[in-house]
């Protein structure tokens, strides 16, 4: 849909088939997070959380780049040089939307890993609910190779995702790796063809699309909340979570499954979801 283009100038936005296509649109940069990139990937996730035609969201890249990680120049540099309370700010901004508002966002979200994926890109990267890569993609922990530390989230994002070993391996040696090895070691669901890559997402995100959003939405923050609780309270916390998302849905999955399956014998819960 046309409605946003041209709306922001280093995020593209396409809205198809109820799918978001939000790219990161830097390529000349290799998709580089700028402060700019981080205050205008707040507003589109905000404004896009809120439009009734988009049900799944896919994150991506301009180019041959997923993103590069935070930009070296603009990012850091540069902000170098800012009063103190605006590095605060721009810190801010870059962690609102890569991790605080994608995390828990309210719709399903996919990354689809095109190219380079560095540093900063995997916050976003373990924020996005599921994640298919390139097989050929790069992936890296570069931080080591310039003189930090990982910042922001990145480390606890592969503690949340991958084994010690491999993550404090990448960690410190800085040493690249591949979608292929991506997905072996579990911090992306799957690596395919570059080819494809997007007919792949789209399948994905069509069968996401399909489902009911409001229990889809209880489904994963109830999972994503309940790794950091302790059983008793995940489980107070997911019975809330299964009765919130009866209470709140419009469409009475719960009562229509019910009854296709056990009156209308129309379905088999197990292999097929209800008509809605
Ligand atoms: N920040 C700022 N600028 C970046 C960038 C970053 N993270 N990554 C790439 N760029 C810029 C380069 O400075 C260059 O700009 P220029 O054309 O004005 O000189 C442009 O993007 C192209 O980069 P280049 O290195 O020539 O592209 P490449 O395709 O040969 O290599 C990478 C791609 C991603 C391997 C390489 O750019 C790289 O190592 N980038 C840094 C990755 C990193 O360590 N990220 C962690 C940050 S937390």
């Amino acid at each position: 849909m046309a409605r946003y283009e041209g709306r922001w100038t280093t995020v593209r936005v396409e809205v198809n088939e109820e799918i978001g296509w939000v790219t990161l649109n830097r390529p000349e940069k290799r998709n580089a997070m700028s402060p700019t990139l981080n205050r205008e990937m707040r507003d589109v996730l905000e404004t896009l959380e809120l439009d009734g035609d988009m049900k799944v969201l896919v994150l991506t890249g301009a180019g041959e780049s997923w993103t590069a990680g935070m930009d070296l120049k603009e990012y850091f540099r540069e902000v170098d040089q800012s009063p103190e309370i605006v590095q605060e700010r721009v810190r801010r901004d870059a962690s609102t939307w890569q991790w605080k508002l994608l995390r828990m966002y309210s719709k399903p979200t996919i990354a689809m890993v095109n190219g380079w994926c560095f540093g900063g890109g995997f916050s976003p990267l373990v924020a996005c609910d599921l994640a298919i890569a390139a097989e050929t993609a790069v992936f890296g922990l570069s931080e080591i190779n310039w003189g930090i530390p990982p910042g922001n989230l990145v480390s606890k994002a592969l503690a949340d995702t991958v084994g010690q070993r491999k993550a404090l391996e990448y960690i410190m040696t800085g040493d690249t790796f591949t979608g292929t090895q991506a997905a072996e070691m579990g911090l992306v669901n799957r690596a395919v063809p570059l080819e494809q890559l997007r007919n792949e997402t789209l399948a994905l995100a069509r069968k996401l699309v399909a489902k009911n959003p409001v229990v889809l939405r209880a489904a994963k923050h109830g999972f994503k909340r309940c790794r950091e609780l302790t059983w008793e309270q995940s489980e107070d916390y997911l019975y809330a979570k299964l009765d919130q998302a009866q209470l709140r849905d419009p469409e009475h999955g719960r009562e229509n499954g019910l009854k296709q399956f056990l009156d209308e014998k129309s379905i088999k819960p197990g292999l097929e979801g209800y008509r809605r």
